[in-house]
């Protein structure tokens, strides 16, 4: 197999002598010979670009301008790694321990420019080399098993936070609740009962829900994508939400630009993400506040953003809401989340290639926004996939 080498010395004379010897050893060496460290570096950048390997750099230490050491720095900079014999000259045995110390593999007092040591320098080189990338591929991927543990533990320690101390609390109510109906209850204890029962199941079903999804988002999300029409989405949202919307002292309403971008996006997880958002900005809103979910096209992407009239958020907590498990102090009554909402939000929206983030207007409240890639159709496809999206959608729409 024939090896490619690259030669950085400034002496003639020694390019010369070395390259007699590499013939001498009878390989086969494809030999690149630079007379700078400059123009090294150049080379074997440009060798890198082209996709060509450097089997081993044979290094002069004493280069004028910059010596080998600067060299070597000067590639690892550049994140090159590559097998190097550093020569040295007469009496530089010091240094040369010093540049097995910053990086080279091996090295080669130029007074012993014999065929064989030379050879067998190069091998030694490259098998160091070898190790020694193994070596670091091995730390990388024990590094990142660490922190693969350390989250899980983390999430587990969540996890049974929240088993132990909300999902205890419906398990409370229900128990309360069939105590109360055990007993002598009167008609409409009895129904008073039974609707804290059935609220209490809801929290525990959403609850698991939550814990679901979250245990989700640390592998692959799949995503069934389908192209998708935003504003019937944020409609059909909306819609849903009527109820919640009754019971609650805010009003909504939806604020749009015109020609919205179809998305191709997973109708579910999108529509979470929107209801999620909701949720915490109803739960947030004052008496009699306003919540304007708003749609718009930027930059290649659908923006959606729900604006409440609440208590805002403040800028040194900005950067923990999407945060699992974090709950702001002091939420409103009945706001008894457990501070996955926003969390969920943002794995989804980033499993689309998304951004999620918050501000929070002068004029008070908080908009919380998501922007979901609204990719530019192939002109073969855009008639196609335009039509079948708006009739797919409210087909889904009117299943659901
Ligand atoms: N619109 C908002 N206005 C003010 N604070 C908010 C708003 N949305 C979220 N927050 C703050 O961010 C925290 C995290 O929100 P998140 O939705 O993740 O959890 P949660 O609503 O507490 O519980 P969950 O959504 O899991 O039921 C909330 O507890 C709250 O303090
Ligand atoms: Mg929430």
């Amino acid at each position: 197999m024939s090896l490619t080498l690259v030669v950085i010395d400034d002496d003639e004379l020694d390019r010369h002598a070395l390259r007699r010897a590499l013939t001498q050893t009878g390989r086969d060496f494809a030999i690149e010979e630079c007379d700078s460290g400059e123009a090294g570096l150049e080379r074997i950048r440009s060798m890198r670009a082209q996709g060509r390997r450097v089997d081993c750099l044979l290094l002069d230490f004493s280069l004028p301008g910059q010596n080998g050491l600067e060299v070597l720095s000067r590639l690892r900079e550049q994140d090159i790694d590559v097998p190097t014999v550093m020569l040295t000259g007469f009496g530089d045995e010091e240094l040369a321990v010093e540049s097995m110390r910053r990086g080279a593999d091996d090295y080669l007092p130029k007074a012993k420019l014999d065929p064989l040591i030379l050879a067998s320098k190069i091998d030694a080189a490259r098998r160091i080399f070898d190790a020694r990338q193994r070596t670091i591929a091995a730390e990388t991927e024990l590094r990142d098993l660490v922190e693969q543990l350390r989250r899980a533990v983390a999430a587990r320690d969540s996890v049974l936070a929240v088993v132990s101390h909300d999902l205890r609390r419906p398990l409370n109510n229900i128990q309360l609740a069939l105590g109360l109906i055990e007993q002598d209850a009167t008609p409409r204890q009895r129904d008073l009962a039974v609707g804290s029962v059935r609220r209490a199941v809801d929290r525990a079903n959403q609850l698991i829900g939550d814990l679901l999804e979250i245990s989700r988002l640390d592998g692959e999300i799949e995503l069934d994508r389908q192209p998708l029409d935003p504003l019937a989405l944020a409609q059909a949202v909306v819609t849903d939400l009527e109820p919640v919307l009754a019971r609650s002292d805010a009003s909504l309403r939806i604020e749009h630009g015109d020609a919205l971008d179809k998305i191709f996006a997973d109708h579910h997880r999108v529509r979470q993400v929107l209801d999620n958002l909701l949720d915490n900005a109803i739960s947030h809103s004052p008496k009699d506040g306003t919540i304007v979910l708003s749609l718009r096209n930027v930059s290649g992407a659908v923006e959606f953003s729900v604006r409440d009239q609440g208590p805002g958020i403040e800028p040194v907590v900005r950067e923990h809401v999407f945060d699992r498990f974090w709950r702001g102090e002091g939420r409103p009554k009945g706001a008894g989340g457990v501070g996955l909402g926003l969390a969920i939000a943002k794995g989804f929206t980033e499993a689309h290639g998304g951004e999620i983030g918050v501000e929070c207007p002068e004029d008070g409240g908080s908009r919380f926004w998501f922007r979901i890639p609204a990719p530019a159709p192939t002109p073969g496809q855009r008639g196609d996939t335009a039509g079948e999206s708006a009739s797919d959608f409210e087909g889904e729409e009117a299943a659901s």
